[in-house]
């Protein structure tokens, strides 16, 4: 998939919409509902037909670019399978304060990629640590780690959701 991004020559990762999370870019017109039909579309094409479909497609035009529906995709994954237990809806069910809305992000000093990075891999607090170099062990999780690409793509998803409010309520399902 990342390849097939590569081929329509998308570059365009770092959109507007996921760097800054002030007031007016939660604002701006929602394009995760926009691209989750997107990729609902792109999945019933049979795989040959979907490689000239995207060297074809408009999609470079959009405001961001194919791969990343992919990886919101596996970041919606990713997050049911390891954080909603305790993050549902971006919420936090042991520590009320420490959501992962862009209002708590902010007064705790995590509202930037690299530290919903740095959280996930080390863990703080009562969270534990998913990093597979997660130290100490009492801080880490007692689960399956995860590889530092998916915690990457969980730090996108995580704060191009908390930008956007959680307009995807991720759920649990695969
Ligand atoms: C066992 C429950 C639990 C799980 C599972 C969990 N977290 Fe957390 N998370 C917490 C707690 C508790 C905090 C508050 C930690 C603190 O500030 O001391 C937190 C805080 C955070 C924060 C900072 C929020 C803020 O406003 O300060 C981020 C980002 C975060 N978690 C991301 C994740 C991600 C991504 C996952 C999945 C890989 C995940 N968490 C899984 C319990 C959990």
């Amino acid at each position: 998939m990342r390849l097939l991004s590569v081929v329509s020559g998308c570059t365009n990762k770092h959109s507007p919409i996921s760097t800054k999370g002030n007031e007016k870019e939660e604002n701006v017109k929602n394009p995760v509902a926009w691209k989750q039909n997107q990729l609902k579309f792109v999945n019933k094409l049979a795989p040959p037909l979907m490689a000239a479909f995207v060297a074809l497609s408009p999609f470079c035009n959009s405001p961001v670019s194919f791969g990343q529906n992919i990886d919101i995709q596996r970041g919606a994954t990713l997050f049911g399978r390891a954080c909603i237990g305790c993050h549902d809806g971006g919420g936090n069910i042991i520590q009320p304060g420490a959501t992962l809305f862009i209002k708590d992000l902010q007064r705790n000093g995590i509202d930037t990629e690299e530290e919903i990075y740095r959280v996930t891999y080390f863990g703080k607090g009562r969270m534990p640590g998913f990093g597979e170099k997660c130290t100490p062990r009492g801080q880490c999780t007692f689960g399956a780690r995860l590889q530092d690409e998916e915690i990457k793509v969980l730090a996108e998803f995580v704060k191009l959701q908390a930008d956007q409010g959680w307009p995807n309520i991720a759920s649990s399902e695969d």
